[in-house]
Order: structure tokens, then C-alpha cells, then sequence
């Protein structure tokens, strides 16, 4: 049998699955940012959930390989978005937020496609007010759950504290707290005026502000409270998500199961879930 050699094939250049192109970056601080990227066709999500992201780390001093250097980041986008937006920390020595604070327009960034998490609203039993406690870049998955219709269809009231160190690193979650007012989508689909059901309790700890102290000792205190002209949380009427650094966590964590809350999760919901921020 006469067997003809196989043609060499040209190696094919191989693309890196998963990778998405950056379509706009937004700098707030110089410690924060936030992008958008392309969205896979496949990639279906709850609003609140995260994804691992990254970029390929420095190549390998022996071997020349590179490795994909990933983290987990809260989708900051809702579900309906054509995009994905994130929302994060720049950390000068963090192996990926030290390179990922340089991406633009046009770069690509390797997203594993997998959504988890708990500050889903699957995750927690009916109620009448939900409460959003962030601190941080924490905001992120809130900022996808404020865009989620479902949010203001099942709840009367949502109250959102955000916690953080300036004034600058309010500015993500004002200017879109502000922008839903004006969301074309939301005000058709929940009707004009949904957004009213927003009250917004932003405090700094490091820079004058109106409004300044850890949302945990303005509670405990009762001044959050006071401010927000609300009765403290109950079991029976109040959800509440947590999103912040992990000693907030904890701290709010044990607050609010004095008032009585329980931990609920996916397979088991109950009246609150936490989840920590990404940190580099
Ligand atoms: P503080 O400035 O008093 O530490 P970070 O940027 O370090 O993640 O912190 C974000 C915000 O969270 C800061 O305003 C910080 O306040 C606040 N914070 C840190 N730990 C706690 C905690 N245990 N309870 C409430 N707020 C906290």
C-alpha cells in the first residue's frame, strides 16, 4: 500500500478559550476602577452572582510558560446586560489587580465561565425590605441586583448602606444609584418611579463626609436608623445580602443575627447570605 506522508499542518495560532475584549474602562480612584467587557453568547448568570477573571501571569523564569493568573469577581452587571461590567480594587503589589489596572479598550481578559454565589435571590425567603450591606468594592454585586427588576418586584423597600474609607470611592455607587432613575428598561419594566424605593445610607471613615463611621457602629447606636427613619431590622419583614471585607463580614454577620436573621444559602434559603469582596 502505497501510504502518502501527511502534509505538515500549519500549527494553528491557539486562542486562549474564554477570552473577552475590554470595552471601556472607568478609573474613580487610585485604588479603584471598574470595566466592561464582551459576554460570552453562553454565559447565562444570576444577577449577584461572581465569575474567576484574569490574565495570563509573567511567564515562567524556567520553563517560559505562563500560567492564567484568576480571581473571583462579582458580575457588577444585571443578567439582561449584552456586556459584563466588574468593579475593583487596584492593589500596587497584587498579582493580578498590579496588571489589571492598566487593561483598555481593546485588550482581552480570560473569564472562566462558571457563575456561583450566594447573594442570589434564590438565596433568601419573600420579605418586604431588603438590605444591601457593602463595603468596598463589596458594591459590585449589588450594582448588578439594583439593575435586576426582580429586586424591586418582590421588595417594598430596598436600603443600601456603603461603607468606605473617601468620599471618591462612594462615586461608583452614587452614579449608579443615580442612573437607575433615569434606566429605560427598568422604568418600562417595574414602572416609572420604582426607584423610589431606594433609600441610600453611604458613610466614610477616613474622609469628612456627611455622613461618617462604620455602618456597624451606626447600628448598633441606632443612628443608621434614625437617619434612615426605619424601624430596626426584623425577621420577619427584613433580607438583607452582605458584601464586604471579611472582618465586616463577621462583625455585621453576628448584628444581624441578634436581630434575629438566619444564614441561608442556595440549596437552603433563609432571611440573609454574605459573601466576602474580592481582595488581590
Ligand atoms: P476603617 O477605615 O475604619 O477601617 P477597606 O478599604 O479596608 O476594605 O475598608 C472599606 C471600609 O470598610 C472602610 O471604611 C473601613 O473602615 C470599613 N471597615 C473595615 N472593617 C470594618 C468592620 N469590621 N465593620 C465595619 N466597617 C469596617
Amino acid at each position: 500500500m502505497n501510504v502518502q506522508a501527511t502534509p505538515a499542518v500549519k500549527a494553528q495560532p491557539k486562542t486562549q478559550p474564554n477570552t473577552q475584549t475590554i470595552t471601556g474602562v472607568t478609573h474613580y480612584t487610585d485604588r479603584l476602577f471598574s470595566f466592561r467587557c464582551t459576554r460570552p453568547a453562553s454565559l447565562r448568570f444570576r444577577s449577584g452572582e461572581f465569575v474567576m477573571i484574569g490574565l495570563m501571569g509573567d511567564p515562567d523564569p524556567v520553563t517560559g510558560r505562563q500560567k492564567p493568573l484568576l480571581r473571583a469577581y462579582s458580575i457588577a452587571s444585571p443578567s439582561w446586560d449584552e456586556e459584563l461590567e466588574f468593579y475593583s480594587i487596584k492593589v500596587p503589589d497584587g498579582p493580578l489587580t498590579s496588571k489589571l489596572q492598566h487593561i483598555k479598550e481593546g485588550d482581552e481578559i480570560i473569564l472562566r465561565p462558571k457563575p456561583v454565589g450566594t447573594l442570589v435571590h434564590d438565596a433568601l425567603l419573600p420579605g418586604k425590605r431588603l438590605w444591601f450591606f457593602a463595603t468596598g468594592t463589596g458594591f459590585a454585586p449589588f450594582a448588578s441586583l439594583l439593575r435586576e427588576p426582580q429586586t424591586f418586584e418582590d421588595y417594598d423597600e430596598i436600603i443600601i448602606t456603603h461603607t468606605c474609607r473617601t468620599v471618591g470611592e462612594l462615586t461608583y455607587g452614587r452614579d449608579l444609584i443615580e442612573g437607575l432613575k433615569s434606566n429605560e428598561l427598568l422604568n418600562e419594566v417595574i414602572g416609572e418611579g420604582f426607584w423610589k424605593k431606594i433609600k441610600y445610607y453611604p458613610t466614610t471613615t477616613r474622609e469628612e463626609s456627611p455622613k461618617m463611621g462604620r455602618i456597624t457602629d451606626l447600628m448598633r447606636s441606632g443612628e443608621a436608623f434614625a437617619d434612615l427613619g426605619v424601624e430596626p431590622l426584623c425577621a420577619q419583614n427584613d433580607r438583607a445580602m452582605i458584601c464586604g471585607n471579611l472582618a465586616f463580614n463577621l462583625e455585621l454577620k453576628d448584628m444581624l443575627e441578634d436581630f434575629g436573621l438566619v444564614e441561608g444559602a442556595n440549596s437552603d434559603p433563609q432571611t440573609y447570605v454574605v459573601e466576602k469582596a474580592f481582595l488581590d
